[in-house]
């Protein structure tokens, strides 16, 4: 079994063959597909049943800390019994499709909105990765946009405004911009954080837009010019050129890299179909020189 690495015509996103993610502990296989993420930014991977114990335990190997102070966490319990693996999915703890204003329904369709994940944190999320348990019978995708292409098309002068400018992130005001409210409880626990909206990339020296649906407002700029700027950027940024349309199938296991990438679920029919994917997120903590 070799590994093999295969770019879609698309600019961003690669399929993996010729490894079993599974109990994966070899570092040379590991190291190899951490450079095809620096590459591909979002690495898909066909046929890999994991167990929630196993997707828990390749997330740590591949990236270290795992991120688990999530917003659904805040909502409820985990029914993995485990936050640092996120439900996403449109059932409940009784196994049922959640009703129509279900809280956490109401919070994860937010996920249709474009966004990186945990950017409201301090450390924000490095590499999320998705394995689809079940998919329902109608596409119900996820879309991954290149936030390093779409740097690289600013224009010069585009580009030197963007200079030196931080982002304050928070997800109180994407879920707020929905017509979703967390309790001044919930809130306490959901500060929200700031980065830099440019950030390059430690191993490739690239730069990429760091955007997402909770980027609030820009720092030191008033709220409506800096939010204005903001809205550009994304609508920039998530033109067809840049974008990678993943179609789910049952036992796939998706990888991208939270601070090149956006991300969206496409709409469908979520009081019919069930649909359960689950997630872990590592930390953006520093790598080892
Ligand atoms: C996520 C997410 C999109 C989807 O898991 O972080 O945004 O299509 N998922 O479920
Ligand atoms: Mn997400």
């Amino acid at each position: 079994m070799t590994l093999h690495i295969q770019k879609f015509p698309t600019v961003l996103g690669a399929e993996v063959t010729g490894v079993t993610l599974r109990g994966l502990a070899d570092p040379a296989v590991l190291a190899q597909l951490r450079a095809g993420m620096d590459e591909h930014a979002v690495l898909v991977f066909r046929d890999q049943p994991l167990d929630n114990d196993e997707q828990l335990q390749f997330a740590e190997r591949f990236d270290g800390t795992l991120h688990s102070k999530t917003s659904v966490a805040v909502l409820g319990k985990n029914r993995f019994g485990n936050e640092a693996l996120t439900d996403i999915s449109n059932v409940g703890a009784d196994g049922e499709i959640l009703a129509a204003d279900d809280r956490r329904r109401m919070s994860t369709v937010s996920n249709r909105l474009w966004h990186t994940d945990a950017s409201f944190e301090n450390p924000a999320g490095r590499y999320s990765m998705l394995s689809a348990h079940v998919v329902p019978p109608v596409s119900a995708d996820t879309e991954f946009a290149d936030m390093r292409a779409a740097y690289d098309a600013l224009s010069a002068e585009g580009k030197a405004a963007l200079e030196g400018l931080q982002v304050f992130h928070s997800i109180a005001y994407s879920r707020e911009v929905m017509g979703f409210e967390f309790s001044p409880e919930e809130k306490e626990k959901l500060k929200g954080a700031v980065h830099p909206l440019v950030r390059t990339l430690p191993r490739t020296g690239r730069r990429s837009l760091y955007l997402a649906s909770h980027a609030a407002h820009i720092v030191g700029m008033p709220v409506p010019e800096g939010r204005l700027l903001l809205r550009d950027l994304s609508e920039h940024a998530t033109q067809p050129q840049f974008i990678y349309r993943h179609a789910w199938r049952e036992h796939d296991f998706v990888i991208w890299d939270n601070r090149t990438t956006m991300h969206r679920a496409r709409p469908f029919d979520d009081k019919k179909y069930r649909r359960e994917l689950r997630r872990t997120t590592t930390l953006d903590l520093p790598l080892p020189a």
